[in-house]
């Protein structure tokens, strides 16, 4: 293949640039420029599979209405909980990007997946980082019938594209897209010019092909996908895979997903024998205390379409810094600041001089604003190291000036506690339903933030 042009873009304000340089003339910031491959310089790979017609008569006008039938073609994944995520199974020529720690769980779950699918679709795996041998093993212990399973030991994108070409696979994996890389760069494999150029080959072969492609990428320590975020905009699909080392759960969380629901779980559980589905996630996000503790308290949290009970745990010690320190796992580290300022002034406690530590249990991150009251009652309860009265649960947004306001599917979630038999739940007035009770489930409403600290420490 004859060198391809290639020419160095800054990250910052994407001037182009012949050469490499420390600094960009174009906005004088350092070290951002990137080599890339200058279009148009390559030929499409593979021919059309799935009648797309959109290479051979780009400027035709289409009636929508003709193009509804061919866009829903999903097939399962054959993984129930995958398939949720993926907002209902594979979309023929769209790329999922799944990323998450090293160790976390992402060959295996993709392993699983094609031995589910097994022959119902022809699947390749092709692996940068394991030997085929590794594979093997890892598909045996898994109890994968391996007959009719495809593998490929390889890192060149150009080889993966001409042996993709030839089987004509409909699901592709790349575990991972940080060992692959182009010839037509000189940048070493990992950095991000290869990984972009690597990601865009693939992406436009699996709309030319209708290939379902799944891509694993690594996550830095910033939480990003190693490399760059432009693989994000790239991709059609990204799920993050999150969980705590320490703890067997694993939850498959969608950030962006052109088929389906954002925010949407699926949850797992690590056996011996691989991932196991969890379908009933609802209580696993609780430790278990043998009575009630300071500083803990339970939220009904609704993360995607279910409500799941997580337990939110908060330290709150003397600091001994001029800056104390305020450390929120699991949650966003600027409303938490925000939080304990709302604390202090409507809520009668001042924190300004201790150090505030919150953690959310199981390592599930929780994005939604239902916590702002459980946090602050953990908060309170480590604070004046008073537990909360037992069976009590709670979820609210705290606004600014201290009042309580309602969060989406105030009952269901109420519904969910009283299921699990908890006792008290302290809610946003707007959120409780008329009657005081749900079965056991004694309903606290409240619409000030003082109540509710009031109603939740209250026996
Ligand atoms: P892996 O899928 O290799 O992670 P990733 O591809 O995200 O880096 O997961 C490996 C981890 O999972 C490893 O720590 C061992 C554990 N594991 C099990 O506990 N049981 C199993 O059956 C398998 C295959 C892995
Ligand atoms: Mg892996």
């Amino acid at each position: 293949m004859a060198k391809a042009k290639t020419a160095y873009v800054c990250a910052a304000c994407g001037a182009e640039h012949s050469r490499w340089q420390g600094q960009c003339a174009g906005c004088s910031e350092w070290n951002t420029l990137s080599e890339i491959v200058l279009r148009p310089a390559l030929k499409s790979v593979g021919a059309s599979r799935s009648g797309y017609a959109g290479a051979r008569d780009p400027a035709r006008v289409t009636p929508l209405a003709s193009v509804v039938a061919e866009a829903e073609q999903r097939s399962a994944s054959g993984i129930g909980e995958l398939d949720r995520v993926l907002g209902g199974g594979l979309v023929p020529g769209s790329v999922v990007l799944i990323g998450g720690d090293p160790g976390i769980g992402k060959s295996t779950l993709l392993l699983q997946m094609l031995g589910a699918i097994g022959q119902r679709m022809k699947s390749l795996y092709v692996t940068g980082e394991e030997s085929l041998a590794q594979v093997a093993a890892r598909g045996q212990r898994l109890g994968i019938a391996l007959e009719g399973l495809e593998a490929l030991a390889e890192t060149s994108i150009e080889r993966i594209l001409a042996e993709a070409a030839e089987g004509r696979p409909e699901v592709l994996i790349i575990d991972s897209i940080q060992t692959i890389w182009t010839e037509l760069l000189t940048a070493a494999p990992g950095s991000v010019s290869q990984v972009r150029e690597s990601a865009a080959r693939l992406v436009r072969f699996a709309k030319e092909t209708g290939t379902t492609v799944f891509l694993v990428g690594h996550v830095t320590k910033e939480g990003g996908i190693a490399g760059p975020r432009v693989l994000e905009h790239m991709v059609d699909a990204v799920l993050y895979f999150e969980g705590e080392s320490g703890s067997r759960f694993r939850v498959l969380r969608a950030f962006k997903n052109r088929f389906g629901a954002v925010n949407e779980l699926g949850v797992f559980a690590m056996s011996d024998k691989g991932l196991r589905e969890v379908p009933n996630p609802s209580a696993i996000f609780l430790s278990a205390h043998a009575g009630p503790t300071p500083g803990s308290a339970v939220m009904v949290t609704r993360e995607g379409t279910r409500p799941l009970l997580v337990e939110v745990q908060a330290l709150v010690d003397q600091s001994s810094l001029g800056n104390p320190r305020r450390v929120a796992l699991g949650l966003e580290q600027n409303r938490l600041a925000m939080l304990l300022a709302v604390l202090h002034r409507h809520g009668g406690a001042a924190v300004y001089d201790q150090d505030v530590f919150v953690n959310v249990v199981g390592g599930i991150r929780v994005q939604e604003t239902a916590a702002d009251l459980p946090v602050l009652i953990a908060v309170l309860s480590s604070f004046r190291d008073r537990p909360l009265p037992d069976k009590t649960v709670a979820f609210g947004e705290v606004g600014l000036s201290g009042e309580i306001r309602p969060v989406p599917n105030g009952e269901e979630r109420l519904r969910e506690a009283a299921q699990h038999g908890f006792r008290r739940a302290v809610v946003p007035k707007a959120n409780a339903p008329k009657k005081a009770r749900i079965g056991d489930l004694e309903i606290l409403a409240v619409e000030r933030l003082g109540d509710a600290l009031a109603a939740a420490f209250d026996r």
